[in-house]
């Protein structure tokens, strides 16, 4: 790569060439505001949001696209660029429900901070056609709302480049354009396997988490980032949590396992945390909290499963393993551990067994 200098703003700043106008931009801490970019999927220049001025050029250019090459001089909020950033906002207000009020994306919306930026209201263009697209898609996991669609096609790239389904599309041209699912048909009946990168990159509701819906804006969300439990990939996730309850996953871009893909039981998987069913505490055979022979019945109170803490129920574990390895040796014990428990757990499960009880027999649930 070879070496460049270019200005912005007046600034002076050398870098290399093989980046576009708004990475050299951002690295040099100069704000260009961005509706259809996102870091992690390839530009397309659908929004013109971050169109800047540059001189020599006969119009302006989409900074998200455009080469950062040798000798570039930049402008990027100069008046004609404000005046055509402000028109393009309220050319897409003009075809938006204007229900911030109610509206979950409400606080983490692109399109709402770009329109209270450039002071964008509704009130233009407000004579001409709008959507009315039924918002119904039977799916459990993903909202679909068309009508706070802005054609980024971001969930489109996220589709294709993050999860490789390909499962959304835009269909048709002009007025009538709108992303749709397989063959324009319903997300349910499409290939979609419901890992929400749609859902996380998408900048306004258009798709969002049903299971969140009403449950709390992202002002009102502590986020906790944590490592999905379910699987042994280890993704990394962010809970948005409200009231001690999960109301939303989020996926982290940093996750060194996921660089921000999860499948669908991380994003969406999560109620099982609060579930009624879920054991709290360990369980032990009532004969054994009791110091009682096991029962010939497997029918009568002795058999019962009974509630105790923690320190009672590894007691009784460990002295039952012990008893087992010295009246039949070691490798009358077989340990069967999780990959959905950590690296660290396992690797103390396999101390457990060879050094502990002296035993190589140990496997694990994913090799099945
Ligand atoms: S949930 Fe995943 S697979 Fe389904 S449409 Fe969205 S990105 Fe594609
Ligand atoms: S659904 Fe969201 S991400 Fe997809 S094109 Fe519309 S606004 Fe963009
Ligand atoms: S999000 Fe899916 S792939 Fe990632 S750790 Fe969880 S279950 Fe495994
Ligand atoms: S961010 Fe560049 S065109 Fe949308």
């Amino acid at each position: 790569m070879a070496s460049i200098k270019l200005t912005i703003n007046g600034k002076s700043i050398e870098t290399h060439s093989g980046q576009t106008v708004l990475e050299v931009a951002q690295t040099a801490g100069i704000y260009i505001p961005t509706l259809c970019y996102h870091h992690a999927l390839p530009p397309e220049g659908a929004c013109r949001m971050c169109l800047v001025e540059i001189e020599r050029q006969r119009s302006l250019q989409p900074a998200c696209t455009f080469p950062a090459t040798d000798g570039l001089v930049i402008h990027t909020h100069s008046p004609e660029v404000e005046a055509t950033r402000k028109f393009i906002l309220e050319m897409l207000i003009s075809d938006h429900p204007l229900d911030c009020m109610t509206c979950d994306a409400a606080g983490d919306c692109r399109l709402q901070d770009l329109a209270y930026e450039y002071g964008v209201k509704g009130g233009r263009y407000q004579d001409g056609f709008k959507h009315s697209y039924e918002v119904n898609d039977p799916n459990p996991f993903i909202q679909v709302d068309r009508n706070k669609c802005i054609l980024c096609h971001l969930c489109v790239r996220a589709c294709d480049h993050v999860n490789g389904v390909e499962a959304i599309s835009v269909f048709y041209r002009g007025f009538n354009a709108h992303i749709g699912f397989g063959a324009d048909g319903s997300l349910q009946d499409s290939p979609c396997e419901f890992c929400g990168s749609c859902v996380a990159v998408c900048p306004t509701a258009a798709l969002s988490p049903k299971l969140a819906s009403g449950k709390g804006r992202s002002w009102q969300v502590e986020k906790v980032d944590t490592v999905c439990s379910y699987c042994g990939v280890g993704c990394k996730l962010t809970l948005n949590v409200r009231d001690d309850h999960i109301i939303k996953v989020e996926s982290t871009w940093d996750g060194p396992a996921n660089h921000g893909w999860t499948c669908v039981k991380g994003r969406f998987g999560f109620d099982y945390v609060h579930h009624p069913d879920r054991l709290k505490k360990p369980q032990v055979r009532k004969y054994l909290l009791d110091g009682k022979k096991k029962p010939k019945s497997r029918n009568g109170k002795l058999w019962q499963w009974v509630e105790t803490d923690w320190e009672t129920a590894i007691n009784i574990t460990a002295e039952k393993l012990r008893t087992t390895r010295d009246k039949f040796g070691p490798d009358s014990i077989g340990v069967l551990t999780s990959a959905k428990c950590t690296n660290e757990e396992n690797y103390l499960m396999n101390k457990l067994a060879r050094q502990a009880l002296g035993t190589n027999n140990i496997d694990h649930c994913a090799r099945l």
